[in-house]
């Protein structure tokens, strides 16, 4: 197991690439199920939960390409071709790591008339369950059962038939799921109360790429018109819209000046309003994003997170770790998930005045923080330590740093090459 060790206090300066989206990337691997050959993806960022996901697919039978070698380098691609599947199953060991793995369940049933995937189980920020996923997908006439803890999956035998469903609440994965689904299914599926994220939008057009048919992408009303097959495609992955914030972060509390290459600036629309509003300055140009701060002239800015285009759950440890810089108090108001605030303990030991109350953060900011040993405990909690420790006084640890590798692109990498001190180090 890694850990990082952190000299705080150093300002950034330079460019670095944003990379391709994880929560894209997960579903884009999940739906080459559903092609009839390979799918091509590129701008393919590596991650754990990806390296992960493409043991999945090879688990099942498939064939799952990632990062290809080159002249001795790698390229940021995954080729994956499922037409060999012959084990449509996700085992518990794979699920227990990754809960997206739940997304290969709609393609398995509509391609294969059946699945087994285990349940995912309780999850560091929260229940997580998948009641929304079943619920439309039995709508389309599916059957589930219960055995030995995973979901057995059956479709109908002559396939999964188009529905008109209504999500009670928003679910990014559940609307990517019913989505893949019923671009096979016979007949008309509308989708409503759909998740606007511009990843299940990115999802959209990779399908529609591979033939599907489908309107009112980037809208909350998707309507699928399902075909006979989908064909072998290449499709390139969105920029990541929470690596880009969370470089902003970075900068905004270490201080100094950067440019994120390739941020797609639409996608972060209320993100850039609230470090604005920190008063973080922030010019576009040419599709790149440069970003300037001072370290100590933050202001405080209230939050609440939100389904898009509401301010990303996926942003919130790392706000609420700048907020705890700023000058005067903020309210940082989580509502998408129960348990999410696992980051304040840790950043209380740096000397965060941070206090609780139910689904808000009351975070009183104070001049400096400084450096203390620290626990990764999720993928965005560990970042958000990560970017205190660099904005603190003296020398910080963070241990479980694999949570960070699961879903950033060598951040600690990114912020070296922009003048941060982060050395990585083997903890046993
Ligand atoms: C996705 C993202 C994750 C992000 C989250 C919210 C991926 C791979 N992950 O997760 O990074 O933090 O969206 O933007 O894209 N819920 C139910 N029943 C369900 C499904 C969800 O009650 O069947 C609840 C969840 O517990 C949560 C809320 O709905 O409280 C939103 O969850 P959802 O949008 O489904 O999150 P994920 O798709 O798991």
């Amino acid at each position: 197991m890694d850990k990082l060790i952190v000299e705080g206090g150093v300002p950034l300066s330079g460019a670095v690439k944003v990379s391709g989206a994880k929560n894209a990337a997960l579903p884009l691997m999940a739906a080459s199920i559903l092609a009839d050959g390979p799918l091509t993806l590129t701008n393919v960022p590596r991650l754990g939960d990806l390296r992960t996901m493409g043991r999945l697919l090879k688990h099942m039978g498939g064939m799952a390409t990632l990062y290809p070698e080159e002249g001795g380098s790698f390229r940021e691609e995954a080729i994956l071709d499922m037409s060999g599947l012959t084990n449509p199953e996700a085992p518990h060991e794979v699920v227990k790591t990754m809960r997206a793995s739940a997304l290969v369940l709609g393609p398995l049933l509509a391609r294969h008339g059946r699945a087994r995937v285990s349940l995912p189980g309780g999850c560091a920020i929260g229940v997580r369950p998948i009641d929304l996923h079943l619920k439309a997908l039995s709508a389309m006439g599916a059957e589930f059962d219960l055995a030995g803890g995973d979901i057995v999956a059956k479709a109908p035998r002559d396939g999964l038939v188009g529905a008109d469903i209504r999500f009670d609440s928003v679910t990014v994965t559940g609307t990517e799921n019913v989505m893949m689904a019923s671009v096979l299914a016979k007949g008309k599926t509308v989708i409503r109360n759909a998740a606007r994220e511009p990843e299940v939008a990115d999802t959209a057009r990779a399908l529609v790429a591979m033939g599907a048919k489908i309107s009112g992408i980037e809208s909350d009303e998707l309507e699928i018109e399902g075909v006979d097959s989908l064909k072998p495609t290449s499709y390139e992955v969105m920029p990541d819209r929470i690596e880009a914030g969370t470089l902003l972060s970075a900068v905004a509390m270490a201080g100094g000046r950067a440019t994120l290459i390739g941020a797609r600036l639409n996608d972060l629309a209320v993100v850039l309003g609230k470090f604005t509003e920190a008063g973080v300055f922030l010019r576009a140009q040419n599709g790149d994003l440069t970003v300037e701060a001072h370290r100590g002239l933050l202001s405080a800015v209230n939050v609440t997170t939100g389904p898009y285009p509401g301010f990303p759950t996926d942003m919130q440890a790392q706000f609420l770790a700048m907020m705890s810089t700023a000058k005067g108090a903020s309210i940082i108001t989580e509502t998408i998930f129960e348990n999410r605030f696992m980051h304040v303990a840790e950043l209380r030991r740096l000397g965060a005045n941070v206090t609780l109350e139910g689904r808000t953060a009351v975070v009183k900011g104070v001049e400096r923080l400084s450096g203390a040993p620290m626990t990764a405990s999720d993928l965005r909690a560990s970042a958000s330590l990560l970017l205190a420790a660099m904005s603190a006084k003296g020398v910080s640890e963070i241990s479980r740093v694999y949570h960070l590798d699961r879903g950033y692109d060598r951040l600690d990498d990114k912020l070296n090459s922009l003048g941060a001190k982060i050395k990585r180090v083997r903890d046993n």
